[in-house]
């Protein structure tokens, strides 16, 4: 049994592992620490907050006192850091808080676990999972292999600038320290819980509500989509299988364009309205209602400064050491995504107030139809 520090739990990947977790390892004590950002909800972890088979704090990552005392009641062997600022425009336009929290956080936690684990003698029995992601290595021509755990660091955004600079505290800890750190470098996650910031729920509520699909530039970048079940399998096999001071790249070898991506979401749209007349009351707003197309919707418009053309990931490290492969199949695990918004309407009608509307004004106001 372990007792388990789960950072930013209350975030998309955050509460997909906690989920996971529970039904995987039910005799670990988890605890979520997640300081309630605009990106967090709980409403899927109440329940198991209310049966005590989580505990949950409200606490931030660079509070170092609150770090300490958590690590001296709970006395975690386990951490799996998953707290960060994670949206690419929301860094272009503000990168302050992105520096704060990924970078300083983040060596707040590794300094808090590494003091921890040596003063209780427990260094050579715990682990500390840093989730990274594969936009460090930058951007790849259309014709370039996938990245692996070797390729070099080129981070484009002051997002991507801010994982890679924890990435490296990291591994300067695995090497100074022995600390027992390892890595995770990984693709695009998609699924149930994500924010609709990002590019496959924005457009899913948009589509909905009959308001325009924002596809930037022309569409030609390319993602590597990965389902959120896969990536959660792939962390639970990391931190008790990996090596620790290793890197390990998870990816869905299911690279897309934006284009691609987008109007798939649009045709299965389409097709379940077809199939479901009770849709169409509602969701008026939405084409699809009105027996139209939702690609009616599609707008292209200016892209984002410094956008990574494309991502691909070379997982054959994870599969070799651990046996560990991605399975989800990308038209099927987009076609559950798209089912889990329709049944989860009061879900995203709840995240996408206030701050949210804010968020859409700010981004995509200046953002002309090109
Ligand atoms: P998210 O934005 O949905 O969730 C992040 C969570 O961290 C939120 O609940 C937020 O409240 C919390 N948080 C932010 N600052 C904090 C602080 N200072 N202290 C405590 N909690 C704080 O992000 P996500 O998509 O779930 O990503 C989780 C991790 O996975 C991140 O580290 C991200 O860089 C990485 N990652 C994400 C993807 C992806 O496609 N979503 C891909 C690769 C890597
Ligand atoms: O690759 C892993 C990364 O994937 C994670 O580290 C990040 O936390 C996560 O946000 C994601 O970054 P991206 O920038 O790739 O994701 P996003 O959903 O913002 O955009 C995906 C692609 O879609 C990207 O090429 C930009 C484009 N896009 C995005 C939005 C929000 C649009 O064309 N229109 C949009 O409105």
């Amino acid at each position: 049994m372990h007792s388990v520090m789960i950072t930013g739990g209350a975030g998309f990947i955050g509460q997909n592992l906690v989920h996971a977790w529970r039904v995987a390892r039910p005799t670990d004590r988890l605890i979520v620490v997640d300081a309630m950002t605009y990106a967090a909800n709980v409403r899927s972890l109440e329940p198991l907050i209310a049966d005590r088979s989580i505990l949950f704090v409200k606490g931030d990552i660079n509070d170092a006192a609150l770090m300490r005392s958590l690590f001296e009641e709970y006395k975690f062997t386990r951490v799996a850091h998953l707290a960060a600022e994670s949206h690419v425009d929301r860094s272009i336009a503000d990168p302050e808080a992105f520096l704060q929290t990924n970078v300083f956080g983040t060596f707040t936690l590794l300094r808090t676990a590494l003091d921890a684990w040596r003063s209780t003698g427990t260094l050579d029995r715990a682990r500390f999972l840093h989730v990274s992601t594969d936009e460090v290595y930058g951007s790849l021509g259309s014709a370039d292999p996938a990245f692996s755990e070797s390729s070099p660091y080129r981070p484009n955004s002051p997002y991507a600038a801010s994982k890679a600079a924890s990435d490296h505290m990291v591994r300067a800890f695995v090497a100074t320290y022995d600390m027992p750190a390892l890595i995770t470098n990984c693709s695009n996650n998609y699924g149930p819980y994500q924010h609709p910031e990002k590019l496959i729920p924005l457009m899913l509520v948009h589509a909905l509500d009959g308001k325009s699909l924002p596809v930037y530039g022309d569409g030609s970048n390319i993602r590597d989509w990965l389902h959120v079940s896969d990536h959660c399998d792939a962390l639970l096999t990391v931190i008790e299988r990996g090596r620790t001071g290793e890197t390990y790249n998870i990816g869905g070898r299911k690279e897309r364009t934006n284009r691609d991506v987008v109007e798939l979401i649009c045709d299965t749209l389409d097709r379940t309205f077809a199939a479901e007349p009770a849709l169409a009351s509602r969701f008026p707003g939405c084409p699809a209602a009105a027996g139209a197309s939702c690609r009616s919707l599609i707008t292209y418009v200016t892209d984002r400064p410094g956008h990574d053309h494309r991502y691909a990931i070379d997982a054959s490290k994870l599969a070799r050491e651990t046996g560990q492969r991605c399975s989800v199949d990308f038209t099927a695990g987009l076609g559950r995504t798209i089912r889990w918004y329709l049944d989860n309407e009061a879900w995203w009608r709840e995240v996408t107030s206030g701050a949210y509307k804010a968020w859409i004004d700010k981004n995509y106001g200046l953002r002309i139809a090109v």
